[in-house]
């Protein structure tokens, strides 16, 4: 089975990040050949620094490590290492429809909320599903709010192959049962994002624990003592019963149980202890993977090389179905930039 995922070199990550996205990416490369892709290409559909993203990309190559994936067996690589992934992506546009990219909420609600509209951040799932398709990927381990790019990437796929014959494989996404969308701790209406969030709200991966106790201590809470998950009710009290489950791997029903008569306090304050426990090592890992520059850039080319080799046959499998003329009597006939 082939895995692939993607995440952005954007914005300090968060709980969120790791409950959706590096929680998942560690467990499911147990079950096949997994890729992880860095879509640096993907974060330059919003307001950037070049500074700042030539420096995030390494960090988040970091992050992915100290949160287990394993070199050995995984491949981490940058997306902009692999033209082939930007060429697909203009290849899908032509069977991808104006109408659905504008139905998608994430493109909605980024659009909202900035002056200037990029056109690539309207044609950001088109890229996304260019990523997964090459790859032949069967399986896409990301959050709930990644759920509409998915069913578009499948579209695609489908629409691909009935318009230009069997190519592409439709691959599924897999959602976490629990943590899938974790909350802000401030206003639980909202998810955790460093974007769209409240920054007492987000646990950063990175957060010292007494900045992880001190964000739990005052996340907010609904009215009542009882320690129930009912996100409809009681969306605090349920979104911090997901961080404590996604921590501890405990059943709702077991933390239901052992806090229903002990009120808030100690309950938030064990949350507190558990997402320190959980973030203290990963964040030690991380400084000490983040200081070794050479080596990330060493494996980031080991994974662009395993990359590129991997996509560059569906690309010339579309670019051939598609009807593009080849070269012919030149030395070299690959057809990739
Ligand atoms: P991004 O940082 O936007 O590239 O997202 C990386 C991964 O984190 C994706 O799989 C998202 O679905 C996931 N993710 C982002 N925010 C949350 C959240 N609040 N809860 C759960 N998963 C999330
Ligand atoms: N759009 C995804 C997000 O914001 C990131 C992403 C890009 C991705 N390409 C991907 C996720 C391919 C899964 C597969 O989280």
């Amino acid at each position: 089975m082939r895995i692939f995922s993607g995440i952005q070199p954007t914005g300090a990550k968060h709980l969120g990040n790791y409950s959706g996205g590096f929680r998942q990416y560690a467990s499911t490369q147990e079950e096949g050949e997994a890729f992880f892709c860095i879509v640096d290409l993907h974060s330059i559909t919003v307001d950037f620094d070049p500074e700042t993203l030539r420096r995030s990309t390494l960090d988040l190559a970091a992050m992915l490590f100290a949160t287990g994936i394993d070199p050995q067996r995984s491949t981490v690589f940058v997306q902009s290492h692999v033209p082939a992934n930007p060429y697909g992506a203009w290849l899908l546009s032509s069977v991808a429809s104006y109408g659905q990219l504008q139905r998608m909420t994430q493109f909605k609600e980024k659009a909202e909320r900035r002056e200037f509209v990029s056109a690539g951040l309207f044609t950001y799932p088109v890229l996304m599903a260019a990523d997964v398709l090459l790859y032949n990927a069967d399986l896409v381990p990301v959050g709930d709010d990644q759920r509409q790019h998915i069913e578009l990437m499948r579209d695609l796929a489908q629409r691909f192959n009935a318009r230009f014959g069997e190519t592409l494989v439709v691959p599924e996404g897999r959602f976490p049962a629990e943590g899938a969308r974790i909350m802000d701790l401030q206003e639980p209406q909202m998810k955790m994002s460093t974007t769209g969030g409240t920054p007492q709200g987000t646990v950063l991966l990175l957060d010292p624990p007494e900045v992880i106790r001190k964000k739990l201590k005052s996340a907010v809470t609904d009215s009542g003592r009882e320690v129930r998950h009912d996100p409809e009710e009681k969306p605090g009290v349920s979104n911090l019963i997901e961080i404590l489950s996604v921590a501890t791997g405990d059943s709702f029903a077991d933390i239901e149980a052992r806090y229903d008569a002990q009120g808030y306090g100690p309950f938030k304050k064990d949350v507190g202890e558990a997402v320190v426990a959980l973030l203290d090592p990963i964040r030690q890992r991380y400084d000490e993977l983040r200081a070794d520059e050479p080596e990330l850039r060493r494996l980031l080319a080991i994974g662009a090389e395993k990359a590129r080799a991997t996509a560059q046959p569906t690309l010339e499998s579309m670019i051939e179905k598609m009807g593009f003329v080849q070269p012919q009597g030149v030395v070299d006939t690959a057809p990739s930039p």
